[in-house]
């Protein structure tokens, strides 16, 4: 498989902070359109897309057909964007739409990204690492939230990565909503191809990283 140069967005240090293009607009978009829970797992898969964009990168893993690692990031921040008021009832079909709301848009890429996290609904199923990406962490997110609201401190510093392992591999009542089978399918050849603690690993410290954003 053909990797990204040395020269990629990880070797020049982008978007570790965040600041691709546009993002500030997007980022006060979703503000208006969603309550602070959807909001802030806006943000938690914005990041957890940026890291596992930045794992497959290092690894050699992406080649060159794959979207660009903004494209990952925004696919993560907007996807719940129709979750609210007039469009929830037809979530994920309206992001177009409640984009138009605030004057934005996004490329065919981004949106097909976004179409992925729920093919039950979209009828696109993942077609390469960003739309798998989205599909296995979009569930990941809230499980980890979960646990990070049963730690005393409530702090994502604090969560262990065995303790959601274990929480997603040997407690189904916990937080029984995760779609466990989702997160799961990341050992998928054919899509992310990662052991299920290695894909955990990535997104609770990709969350980590914006943690002061969300609150925990
Ligand atoms: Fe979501």
């Amino acid at each position: 498989m053909t990797g990204r140069s040395a020269t990629s967005e990880v070797a020049k240090g982008l978007i570790k902070n965040m600041d691709y293009k546009d993002r500030q607009k997007y980022v006060d978009a979703l503000k208006k359109q969603l309550e602070l829970n959807i909001f802030n797992h806006s943000l938690a898969l914005e990041a957890c897309m940026g890291g596992l964009f930045d794992y497959f990168i290092a690894n050699g893993g992406l080649t060159d057909l794959e979207p660009k690692k903004e494209e990952w990031m925004l696919a993560g921040l907007l996807h719940d964007i129709d979750f609210s008021g007039e469009f929830k009832p037809t979530h994920p079909q309206k992001t177009l739409e409640a984009l138009a709301k605030y004057g934005l848009t996004i490329s065919e890429t981004v949106h097909n990204i976004i179409k992925a996290h729920a093919p039950d609904l979209t009828g696109r199923k993942p077609q390469n690492k960003a739309e798998w990406s989205i599909f296995c962490a979009d569930s990941l997110t809230g499980l980890i939230m979960a646990v990070a609201f049963v730690y005393p401190s409530r702090k994502l510093a604090d969560v262990k990565l065995s303790s959601v392992v274990k929480r997603l591999l040997k407690e189904p009542k916990f937080a029984a909503g995760t779609r466990r089978e989702e997160i799961k399918m990341c050992v998928n050849p054919e899509g992310l191809n990662l052991p299920i603690e290695k894909f955990v690993e990535i997104c609770l410290n990709s969350m980590k990283e914006t943690s002061e954003n969300i609150g925990l």
